[in-house]
C-alpha cells in the first residue's frame, strides 16, 4: 500500500479559530479525519503533518523523495500556507526531488489579495488547487489516486 503524504505549513494549525469566514469552521484534526476517509477508498496509508518552520517543510519533501524513489509513495499534498508566495526553498525542494505533487489551498488565492495571487510552488507541482474549502484535501487525494492509474 502506498503512502499518501498530507503536508501543511504555518498557521494551518489555526484552523477552525483562524478567519472562519475564509477557512471555515473545522479544525486541523477534523481534515485530518477527512484525509484519513479519502485515504481509505483509494487505498492508500495516510501520514499527515503540520509545521510552522519553512526548513522543516523542506526536510519532508526531501524524504518525500527518497520514499518515492523506494516506491513506497504516492505522492504528496501541500498547503504551505504562505510560504506559497515567499519560498524558493519549497519550489526548488519540490524540483530538486522530483516528487509528484499537488499544491492545495483552502481559500480561492485569486479572489483574495494580490499578494496570493504568485505562487513558488506552482511552477514546481504536478497539479494546482484552490477554493473548495477543506473538502480540497479529499479531492487532492483522488487526485493522486488518478495519477496512479497513468492520468
Ligand atoms: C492558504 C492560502 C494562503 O494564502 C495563506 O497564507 C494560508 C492558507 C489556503 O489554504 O487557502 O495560510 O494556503
Amino acid at each position: 500500500m502506498k503512502t499518501a503524504l498530507i503536508l501543511n505549513g504555518p498557521n494551518l494549525n489555526l484552523l477552525g479559530t483562524r478567519e472562519p469566514a475564509v477557512y471555515g469552521a473545522q479544525t486541523l484534526a477534523d481534515v485530518e479525519v477527512l484525509c484519513a476517509q479519502a485515504c481509505a477508498t483509494h487505498g492508500f496509508a495516510l501520514d499527515f503533518r503540520q509545521s510552522n518552520h519553512e526548513g522543516q517543510l523542506v526536510d519532508w519533501l526531501h524524504e518525500a523523495g527518497r520514499l518515492q524513489t523506494a516506491g513506497t509513495l504516492a505522492g504528496v499534498v501541500l498547503n504551505a500556507g504562505a510560504y506559497t508566495h515567499t519560498s524558493v526553498a519549497l519550489h526548488d525542494a519540490i524540483k530538486g526531488t522530483g516528487i509528484t505533487l499537488v499544491e492545495l489551498h483552502i481559500s480561492n488565492v485569486f479572489a483574495r489579495e494580490d499578494f496570493r495571487h504568485h505562487s513558488f510552488i506552482s511552477a514546481a507541482a504536478r497539479s494546482v488547487m484552490c477554493g473548495f474549502g477543506v473538502a480540497g484535501y479529499a479531492l487532492a487525494i483522488a487526485g493522486l489516486a488518478g495519477m496512479q492509474t497513468g492520468f
